[in-house]
């Protein structure tokens, strides 16, 4: 069945393996296996969790219920909305958070349910998305925290590269390290997670530059797609291509490249802005941009060129190349592509096992 969105297995270990033995040599002795880009999928995530990762995180309560039977910690990685407490501490060992308000309603249900929260305090080191922003004093916080009988504080966290695209940097993570301290040394306690950030963070591994005393990542799209997201460089002994997506031609014709008559918008509203040249042979696909954007992937035949989308259609410029109708063209993708595709009901998965 077309579209489908076949993935590596194989590939998906090779990612694993290699980013945990990155994280190994360099301190970081508990690795959050981030999931969100699964969309729920619990054969993927399945696969994933077996080959060291110390905890299983996704952004959505959903995705972590679907994963229940995973045998790893479960951590939320979007800052609970307070309407969702109640079910936060029922299914989730461990959430990020930033807000008192929340953290009260998370320490009422904890206790209404006998259980004790656990939560990573996250700061925010310049990015500007969540997170206490860590020139504002934050001892006053930590204080009331620590009088909640629901809540453990059990770290500190930050995230970078997200919304303001900064990149982490040993001093920027330095900072973190000095919050720790600070906090450690005020309360006479033992924070055993700081956590440094995302795939972002992972060049700092590479030219061995992390900050002491940084003990966790939160890795997503480094294992899925092989790739640091700082500067977007591949990452050594890791794929790029364990998923690839496969749709099917149904259409094959040789047409003019410019449209004729009087142009206005497209099916998106957009005037087009197509160049003429001359006669085309060009290939109807049944995928769209219901399914996923074109700029989010690449054909693998290199001679073939994408033209244009619609919401069910992409248009390929075939070139020279000899293709009919019911021939499968297979794409790489990009994380946004990888999101969609993984999000849409109408893409099938395949799994090479
Ligand atoms: C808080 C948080 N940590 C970690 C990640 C993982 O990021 P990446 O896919 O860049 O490793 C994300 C995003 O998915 C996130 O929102």
């Amino acid at each position: 069945m077309y579209p489908c969105i076949e993935i590596n297995f194989p590939k998906l270990k090779q990612n694993a393996t290699t980013l945990l033995e990155l994280c190994r040599n360099n301190g970081i002795d508990s690795c959050f296996l981030v999931t969100k880009m699964l969309a729920g999928d619990l054969k993927t995530a399945s696969w994933l969790a077996q080959f060291g990762f110390t905890h299983l995180a996704d952004s959505r309560l959903e995705n972590l219920i679907k994963f229940k039977t995973i045998p790893l910690p479960k951590v939320l990685l979007r800052l609970p909305m307070k309407s969702e407490a109640t079910m936060v501490v029922k299914n989730v060992d461990i959430s990020l958070n930033s807000e008192l308000l929340t953290i009260f309603k998370l320490n009422k249900a904890a206790i209404r349910q006998n259980k004790v929260h656990q939560i990573i305090f996250m700061f925010d080191l310049g990015d500007l998305r969540e997170g206490h922003f860590f020139k504002d004093d934050y001892l006053e916080t930590i204080k009331i925290i620590k009088q909640l009988v629901g809540i453990k504080l059990i770290g500190i966290g930050t995230n970078l590269t997200c919304y303001g695209g900064v990149i982490p940097t040993h001093d920027i993570l330095k900072e973190l390290v000095n919050i720790k301290n600070r906090i450690e040394e005020n309360f006479h306690i033992n924070l055993p997670i700081i956590s440094g950030g995302n795939s972002s963070s992972i060049m700092l591994l590479l030219h061995k530059e992390l900050p002491q005393g940084i003990n966790n990542l939160r890795l997503g799209e480094s294992i899925v797609l092989g790739r640091e997201t700082a500067y977007g460089n591949k990452i050594p002994n890791t794929y790029a291509d364990a998923f690839l997506l496969k749709a099917e031609i149904i259409e094959v014709k040789t047409k003019p490249s410019y449209p004729l008559g009087t142009i206005g918008m497209d099916a998106f509203g957009e005037v087009p802005k197509i160049k003429d040249q001359g006669l085309m042979k060009r290939a109807l696909l049944a995928i769209g941009k219901q399914d996923i954007l074109p700029e989010n992937m690449q054909p693998l035949d290199s001679q073939l060129n994408i033209i244009g989308a619609s919401s069910d259609h992409l248009i390929l410029d075939l070139g020279t190349r000899d293709y009919q109708v019911g021939d499968i063209i297979t794409f790489t993708i990009n994380y946004p592509g990888l999101l969609q595709l993984m999000t849409s009901k109408y893409v099938k998965k395949t799994y090479l096992i």
